[in-house]
């Protein structure tokens, strides 16, 4: 037979408990603590290799036990409510010279948004990065960062944005960069990029704007590009891509601007591109592209810079480019079209050839 506890017992259990809850919960805060001011010397650690005068740019960093009021840094709330830890690192355009090598990026587990962006930063992205799995926004655009993309950027998968541009990264660009599922922009211009675009980018559901122009990529354009179906901006400019337009950029019914110019890229653009009807922008300058210009260009009515110059094209210049009111820019020079543009006075824009494009 089962007899409750008596009352006097109940009690001192509930204390016993209410004394255990509130001795967890000072460990956990004071963990917390202890996680922050490790953020701080790590930090502390990376602004002494820095050089003379970035330490002075950063000379708020200094007591560990307030690094939430130091330059550029916030704080946000712990995994164990309120003791606070470090969430982002905001030191964008300071001229800051030095490396990432030397941050320790073990101890800064909890940041969300890392932006270095336009500063003086040499040296590569360490493989360390990777443990940085909260990581929303990494923005290290415009510094001097070489060596390759390490794969292990593909654990970050809750990235919205990543910005490399502006850099001298070299390599090919890891097919593991399609596992970052959540990333919303992909800026990977003007650098020295090598190889296949990788077609796991075709995973990438999410992806509004997607940037690899201006480096050495070569080979053909992945048809699983196709499958990015929220992609407004898509620039491939400035490589070396061959092979076909794939039909499948013909589906990217959100792109508003496409820039193809200045490859390698043969054959005969693509009767589906008509499809693309909130293209603004299409350059297709510096290619090799062959047959006729398509009939139903003028489906792409919200156009207003379209350069199709320095290719191939054959045949007579469709009438119906005289339908694109909106356009401002057109230019077909250097193909081997015959035939006038069409009537000029009907045509509403100014009509300049393009310097660059
Ligand atoms: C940086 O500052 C330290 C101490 O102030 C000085 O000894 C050193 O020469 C400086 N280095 C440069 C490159 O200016
Ligand atoms: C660091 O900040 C704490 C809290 O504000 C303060 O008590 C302490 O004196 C400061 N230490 C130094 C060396 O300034
Ligand atoms: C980085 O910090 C961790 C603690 O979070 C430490 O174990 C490790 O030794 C540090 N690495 C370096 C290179 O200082
Ligand atoms: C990164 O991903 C790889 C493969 O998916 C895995 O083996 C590795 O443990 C991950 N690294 C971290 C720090 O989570
Ligand atoms: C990451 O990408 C690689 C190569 O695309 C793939 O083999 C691997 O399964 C992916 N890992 C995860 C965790 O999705
Ligand atoms: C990538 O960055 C460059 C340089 O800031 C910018 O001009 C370009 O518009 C960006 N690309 C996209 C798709 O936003
Ligand atoms: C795209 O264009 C093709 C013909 O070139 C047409 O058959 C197809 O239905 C169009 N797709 C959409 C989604 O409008
Ligand atoms: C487009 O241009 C063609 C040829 O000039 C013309 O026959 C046609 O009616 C125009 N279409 C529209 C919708 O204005």
């Amino acid at each position: 037979m089962e007899m409750d506890p008596p009352p006097k017992m109940l009690a001192s259990l509930t204390i016993t408990i209410l004394m255990m809850m509130m001795a967890t919960s000072v460990a956990l805060a004071s963990s917390d603590a202890a996680v922050l001011e490790g953020q701080a010397r790590a930090l502390l650690d990376w602004k002494a290799s820095l050089d003379n005068q970035s330490q002075r740019a950063l000379h708020s960093w200094g007591n560990t036990s307030t690094p939430c009021n130091w330059r550029g840094i916030t704080c946000g709330t712990g995994m164990h409510r309120h003791p606070l830890v470090n969430k982002g690192i905001f030191l964008q355009g300071m001229r800051l010279r030095g490396a990432l090598e030397s941050l320790n990026f073990s101890t800064l587990r909890t940041l969300t948004r890392l932006d270095l962006s336009h500063n003086l930063l040499a040296g590569s992205i360490p493989r360390s990065i990777e443990v940085l799995g909260e990581l929303h926004a990494l923005l290290l655009q415009g510094n001097q960062i070489r060596g390759s993309i390490p794969l292990g950027l593909g654990n970050l998968t809750k990235l919205h944005s990543l910005m490399l541009h502006e850099n001298e990264l070299s390599g090919e660009i890891p097919s593991q960069i399609g596992n970052m599922s959540s990333l919303v922009t992909l800026n990977l211009s003007s650098n020295h990029l090598v190889g296949h675009i990788p077609c796991e980018i075709g995973h990438m559901k999410h992806l509004v704007a997607l940037d690899l122009s201006s480096n050495n990529l070569f080979g053909k354009i992945p048809s699983s590009i196709g499958g990015l179906t929220e992609l407004t901006s898509l620039y491939l400019y400035s490589n070396k891509l061959s092979g076909q337009i794939p039909r499948e950029l013909g589906y990217l019914l959100n792109l508003k601007d496409l820039q193809l110019g200045i490859n390698a890229l043969s054959g005969s653009i693509p009767r589906n591109l008509h499809n693309l009807t909130k293209l603004t922008v299409l350059i297709l300058w510096g290619n090799k592209l062959s047959g006729l210009i398509p009939q139903k260009i003028d489906y792409l009515s919200n156009l207003q810079y379209l350069s199709l110059g320095e290719n191939i094209l054959s045949g007579s210049i469709p009438n119906s480019i005289g339908n694109l009111t909106k356009l401002t820019t057109l230019s077909l020079r250097n193909n081997q079209l015959s035939g006038l543009i069409p009537q000029k006075n009907r045509l509403p824009f100014k009509f300049r050839v393009p310097e660059s494009w």
